[in-house]
């Protein structure tokens, strides 16, 4: 693997930009990157396909449609379906051959962005049965599954300018089945002592599925999320542009109650208006969004 792949966008199959969200480790801000990344790219005019891997749903949730909230009446999560529950086909179904539902293509479970005055961009929802992903997708044929499926509908005519995938939190056959649809992976890892093994070992995944793949897998950007201004965070941000700055951008997201609070009530960054200034995250995922147009060599576009 040269630098030069890894510093640049590479163009997967479909032709389509496609980026998974990646790290094994749990909680470092995957989900909030691609739902942030997916509305920036919107609100700069191109059309997003976002991709909600995870068993977890958490991008489906925090886009206000999976379960409403008991707890607040005033949700605005409780005016929306809950696409989880579903007894119709759903993303299972497209990645494994299910007796049920036979070809499932993932035209039919897009979420269009057109159906509710929230989205910023179309979602492939996560469901329930998606765990059980792990234990029926465990062949090889099963690791092409999302690439084949989404060529399938790009043929068919959907013309998406960016396609974002959430991955779930570890190295299992659907985190291969993004890493080999995209061929492009933007970390987000947060900047403490941990994270280092963690991405050693997803480093090696990577050489490891280019490997047995034959293909090319970019690092398209780093999010160092909620990164402080102190000497831990300091020390393994120098860490992170040690290993990632001459290939990738990085990015440094500080804490910020803006971006819990919009997930909580199922809202982009950019959708969602908090009590206090959001200008930070907006800023930050445009100019991620801004870094991946120039990975791909695409302009910004009227919205
Ligand atoms: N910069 C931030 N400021 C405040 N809250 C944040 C920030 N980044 C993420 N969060 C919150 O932290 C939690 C974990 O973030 P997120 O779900 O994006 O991580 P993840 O890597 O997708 O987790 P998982 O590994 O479980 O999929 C969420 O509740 C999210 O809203
Ligand atoms: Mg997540």
């Amino acid at each position: 693997m040269t630098q030069t792949a890894r510093g640049w966008g590479v163009t997967p199959s479909t032709g389509i930009p496609t980026i998974a969200f990646g790290n094994q480790k749990g909680g470092t801000g995957k989900t909030t990157a691609t739902i942030n990344s997916a509305a920036a790219l919107a609100t700069r005019g191109h059309d997003v396909l976002a991709i909600d891997l995870d068993p977890q749903a958490d991008m489906t949730k925090g886009l206000g449609l999976g379960p409403g909230d008991d707890s607040d009446p005033s949700s605005p999560k409780n005016d929306l379906p809950n696409a989880l529950v579903t007894d119709d086909a759903n993303l299972l179904d497209v990645l494994v051959d299910n007796p049920r539902t036979h070809d499932t293509a993932l035209a039919e479970i897009v979420i269009e962005a057109d159906e509710y005055d929230h989205l910023n961009f179309d979602l492939i929802p996560s469901h329930k049965d998606m765990g059980l992903a792990r234990d029926w997708m465990d062949d090889a044929k099963a690791r092409l599954s999302l690439k084949l499926a989404l060529e399938e509908m790009i043929a068919d005519g959907y013309e998406y300018e960016y396609i974002l995938i959430d991955c779930p939190p570890d190295l299992s056959v659907l985190t291969d089945a993004a890493f080999i649809a995209a061929q492009n992976v933007f970390l987000a890892a947060q900047t403490q002592a941990t994270s280092r093994d963690a991405l050693d070992d997803l480093w090696d995944q990577l050489e490891s599925i280019e490997d047995s793949q034959q293909i090319e897998i970019a690092i398209v950007g780093l999010l160092a999320n909620m990164y402080r201004e102190d000497g831990q965070s300091r020390k393994f941000l120098s860490a992170f542009d040690e290993s990632f700055a001459s290939m990738a951008p990085i990015f440094k997201l500080p804490m910020r109650v803006a971006i819990q609070r919009a997930w909580d009530n199922g809202r982009d960054i950019f959708e969602w208006e908090d009590p206090n200034d959001q200008q930070v995250e907006r800023d930050l995922f445009d100019e991620v969004a801004s870094t991946m147009e120039r990975a791909f060599d695409k302009a910004q576009v009227e919205a």
